[in-house]
C-alpha cells in the first residue's frame, strides 16, 4: 500500500498542531477502508489533562461523521525520532478499528509501519464485557 498521500496529510495537519504548552506538536491522518482521510492534531489545555491527542482528533472526528471502517493511520512528529501513539490512544484505535496498519513518520525520510496489535498486545476489549451477569 502506498501510504504517502496519508504520511502528506498527517505533515500538513501537524502544522495546525496546538500545542503551545508541550512544544511538541503531533499530526495524525487516519485512513478509511474506502480511501477518505480524517486528519488530527493536538489539542493542548490551560488545564493540561483535559488535552487531546491527535489521533483521537482524528479517530473522533471520523467516527462522528458515521465512518466505522479503518485501514491505516499515520502519525506526524518533529525532528529525527519517530514517535508512537500513547496507551490511551492505543486503546481508543482498538476498540474503534481493526488492526489498522500504523504508520510513524518524523521530519526524516525514516517510515516505520507497524500492526496496531503489535503496539498493543493483549489487549482489553469488548470481549471481556460479553459475558452473561456482567
Ligand atoms: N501527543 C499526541 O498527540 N499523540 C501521542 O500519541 C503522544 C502525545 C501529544 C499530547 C500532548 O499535546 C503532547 O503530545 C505531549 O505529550
Amino acid at each position: 500500500m502506498n501510504y504517502e498521500p496519508l504520511i502528506q496529510s498527517a505533515r500538513d495537519s501537524r502544522d495546525r498542531a496546538l500545542a503551545v504548552y508541550s512544544q511538541f506538536p503531533v499530526g495524525a491522518a487516519l485512513m478509511t477502508h474506502d480511501g477518505t482521510i480524517y486528519t488530527g492534531i493536538n489539542i493542548e489545555s490551560s488545564s493540561y489533562g483535559l488535552t487531546c491527542c491527535a489521533e483521537r482528533v482524528a479517530l473522533f472526528k471520523a467516527l462522528s461523521e458515521g465512518e466505522r471502517k479503518f485501514a491505516a493511520i499515520a502519525i506526524a512528529v518533529s525532528g529525527e525520532e519517530l514517535c508512537p501513539p500513547c496507551g490511551a490512544c492505543r486503546q481508543v484505535l482498538w476498540d474503534y478499528t481493526e488492526d489498522i496498519d500504523v504508520i510513524l513518520v518524523a521530519d526524516t525520510p525514516d517510515v516505520q509501519e507497524l500492526k496496531l496489535s503489535q503496539l498493543f498486545p493483549y489487549a482489553f476489549d469488548k470481549g471481556f464485557l460479553d459475558h452473561e451477569g456482567r
